[in-house]
């Protein structure tokens, strides 16, 4: 028996902000937004919600839906690079709020990879017996660190919270394969200046379009299977553009790739586990499938996974 997925649950605001909206806002038109990165739409969190909110919100699911209770859970990793406050942590507040009262708690910064970080953290107390169930989270109000009056940026990321209990999962199911990977140098394209997001988006995409292709490859070959075995892709939901050319260096149909960017936006950490919620919820992961989960992030930092998919 080796670590895997055991529950995963989402939250995103009610709030919707359009396309639409933003040309009211900032020079921009719907048709740029959405041939250029393919975001129709992103939640933007109420004033009053924040970070460990949202958090929570999606927690409360995963954990029901692993089928424990709080007091149940070892370790809390919550990923973020929006914490309400330097400390506590996100991972402390939530522990309270969930009772988690066994579980000890750390928050993880590795940007949009920072879920990636967490699955593959927590695989390693399950697998070396260490702890029975970690929770992960990805949450994330990006809106408070948007710079409302950059069109190269503002249009681009949506607030939201994704997460997932690692467990102990049955017969030949859970993590099989996973690369984790980060390049300093590339910090510079993108970082939080002056309270805001800044970015070079063309250094960001060449980035990201050659490795989280390279990295989807890995994980597959490193599983000892082929692209063929692949059934399900979770792409980091940056840019419909960057999410493509992972797909098709793994040769599989456009319907078996998660696609929540346009409804959201980049959520940053929150987006894969957001996204992988939603394809269990509706059925396009199922018991068995080989999925793989992919990001990359600010940092730079990348990560992905291959598993296979059941309790
Ligand atoms: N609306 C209208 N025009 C915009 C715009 C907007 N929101 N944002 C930028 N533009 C303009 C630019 O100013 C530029 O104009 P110029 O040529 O007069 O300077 C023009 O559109 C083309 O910009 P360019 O950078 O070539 O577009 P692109 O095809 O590279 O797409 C991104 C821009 C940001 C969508 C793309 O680079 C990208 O997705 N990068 C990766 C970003 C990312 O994933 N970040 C998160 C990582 S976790």
């Amino acid at each position: 028996m080796s670590a895997g997925i055991t529950g995963v649950g989402k939250y995103v605001p009610e709030r919707i902000l359009t396309n639409q909206d933003l040309e009211k806002i900032v020079d921009t038109n719907d048709e740029w937004i959405r041939t250029r990165t393919g975001i129709e739409e992103r939640r933007i969190a109420d004033d009053d919600v924040d970070t460990a909110d949202m958090a929570y919100q999606a927690s409360k699911q995963a954990i029901e839906n692993a089928e424990i209770k709080p007091e149940e859970i070892d370790l809390i990793l919550v990923a973020t690079v929006t914490p309400d406050k330097s400390f506590p942590t996100v991972s402390c507040m939530l522990q309270e709020r969930l009772g988690a009262t066994k579980a000890a708690a750390m928050d993880i910064s590795a940007a949009c990879a920072g879920f990636m970080y967490g699955v593959i953290t927590a695989k390693q107390f399950i697998d070396t017996g260490v702890y029975k169930h970690v929770l992960v989270v990805g949450a994330e109000k990006l809106s408070k660190i948007t710079d409302w009056k950059d069109r190269n940026t503002c249009v681009l990321f949506g607030d939201g919270a994704g997460a997932a209990v690692i467990g102990k999962v049955s017969g030949d199911r859970g993590i099989k394969s996973f690369e984790l990977g980060a390049d300093g140098a590339g910090g510079k394209y993108l970082q939080q200046k002056d309270n805001y997001i800044q970015m070079n988006g063309r250094e960001v995409f060449k980035f990201a379009v050659r490795q989280m292709p390279e990295s989807s490859l890995n994980v597959v070959k490193q599983a000892g299977l082929s692209k063929e075995d692949v059934d399900y892709l979770v792409p980091h939901q940056a840019n419909i553009r960057i999410m493509e050319a992972a797909r098709n260096k793994l040769d599989i149909p456009v319907d078996k790739m998660a696609t929540s960017v346009k409804k959201y936006g980049n959520t940053s950490s929150a987006s894969i586990p957001i996204a992988l919620a939603e394809a269990v919820e509706s059925g396009d992961v199922k018991d068995d499938d080989f999925v793989v989960l992919v990001g990359f992030g600010g940092g730079l930092t990348w990560g992905a996974v291959g598993l296979k998919w059941g309790k």
